[in-house]
């Protein structure tokens, strides 16, 4: 039966879909190629168009919450949908047939992105599970200590807490500082916590409740050649930094793709140094593979296929904006409203100012009122979606504005927070 037919008997006819109709088709990002060896960093009509041509926008808020995923780019989400198409029409003989190939050029691509080698790329579902294969894949003994800062992501805390169950070892938990001075500050909060079994340390590449961008290489510099493993969650990091994963001089990081990459829901990449593949147990059962082949740490079964198909995509939308001009354009959004919001009496930045040390995330509090009466009212008042993180004993409003946000929109955000002070 024809497929638009059975769509429209269920009131879905294809004129409703909204890769169809939602919008007049957008002008493909290649117009842009050129313009962005400009810099448009503060120029909000450039802004406007850009918003404009690749980005579908909620009509009844403000999102200032991207921190959690990203809104996909048109070209990625339409790109999306034919793959989801091409896959369902095509069927096993598309995944029996082309999938691999197709796969190694996305890995081979992906892997020129992030700086490193194929053969030290492993796609996986996300972050949480790159980390997971790489946290618990090291050959962890009773005794073995660990060194976590508070501000590390829960779900990574949570994975070293069972192997203190299952394997007896002992998390060193330290406080790291919110506002730090310098990085020698962070740098000795690691070496204090440091004794002779210290196994590892997990590193936050760009804090989520802060978005403080810590001095990961610094510390791995420092504290790798005692022989301690740095694992480095690079979730926040990747694709809203400019960067490449090798440069963080740690041999395992963990990176999601559907965050600042832009790519669908439901992808990760776990970067491995090629001669520590070796080091680490398949957390996912695996008999066949040599120990140096990274893909015997990805017996996952099957993928959603079209969203891993869709990195291209997403590559391309990078590296035609590029990232150094994504990241100023993102640390002027954030700057933009944390400088004007360090005026506002009661309100508390708990984000370093210094703009090498944060990018597109930033927090706040007010004192004297909850953080969760704050994003109620900013909701209620101002129409602003923002959400609660948990610092430690603090909670914080966090606010993370994407490209496609405008200062407009910062500015409804700082009346906001005016109105309720
Ligand atoms: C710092 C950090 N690490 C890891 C994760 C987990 O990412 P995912 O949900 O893609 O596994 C997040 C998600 O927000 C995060 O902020």
């Amino acid at each position: 039966m024809d497929r638009r037919k059975v769509l429209k008997g269920l009131g879905m006819g294809m004129a409703s879909l909204p890769f169809i109709s939602a919008k007049p088709a957008s002008p493909g990002i290649s117009e842009y190629h050129d313009l962005f060896k400009q810099d448009f960093t503060t120029e909000e009509k450039f802004w406007k168009k850009f918003r404009r041509d690749f980005y579908d926008v909620p009509k009844d808020f403000v999102n200032l919450e991207n921190g959690y995923f990203g809104v996909q780019p048109l070209p990625v989400y339409k790109a999306y949908i034919q793959n989801i198409e091409r896959v369902n029409v095509n069927s096993s003989r598309y995944l029996r047939t082309k999938y691999s190939s197709e796969i190694r050029t996305i890995v081979g691509d992906l892997s020129n992105f992030a700086g490193i080698l194929p053969e030290e790329a492993l796609i996986t579902r996300n972050a949480t599970e790159a980390l997971n294969i790489a946290i618990q894949g090291l050959d962890w003994q009773q005794g073995d200590e660990v060194i976590l800062s508070g501000q590390d992501y829960f779900s990574m805390i949570e994975t070293f807490e069972m192997l203190e169950k299952q394997k007896g070892i002992k998390i060193k938990r330290i406080k790291t500082p919110v506002l730090p001075e310098n990085d020698e500050e962070i740098l000795a909060c690691y070496e204090q916590a440091v004794t002779p079994k210290t196994k590892g340390i997990l590193l936050t590449h760009m804090i989520h409740l802060t978005g403080q961008i810590m001095p990961v290489k610094k510390i791995a510099d420092r504290l790798k050649p005692k022989g301690i493993e740095i694992i480095v969650d690079a979730a926040h990091s990747f694709a809203q930094i400019d960067f490449k994963l090798k440069e963080l001089g740690a041999d395992f990081v963990g990176v999601n793709l559907h965050k600042w990459f832009g790519n669908p829901l439901g992808v990760g990449l776990l970067y491995v140094n090629k001669n520590r593949v070796k080091d680490l147990n398949p957390l996912f059962g695996d008999s066949g593979e040599d120990e140096n082949d990274i893909r015997k740490l990805g017996h996952f079964g099957t993928l959603a296929v079209p969203t891993v198909l869709t990195i291209p995509e997403a590559l391309a939308f990078n590296e035609t904006i590029t990232i150094p001009a994504k990241e100023k354009r993102l640390r002027y959004l954030q700057n933009y409203w944390t400088t004007r919001a360090r005026e506002i009496p009661r309100v508390k930045i708990t984000t370093p100012s210094d703009p090498a040390r944060s990018c597109a995330i930033a927090s706040f509090k007010v004192d004297g009122m909850e953080t969760k009466e704050v994003i109620a009212k900013l909701y209620d008042k101002a129409k602003v979606f923002t959400v609660i993180r948990y610092l430690e004993e603090d909670e914080v409003v966090r606010v993370t504005p994407s490209l496609y946000n405008l200062t407009s929109e910062l500015d409804i955000l700082l009346d906001g927070i005016k109105s309720i002070v």
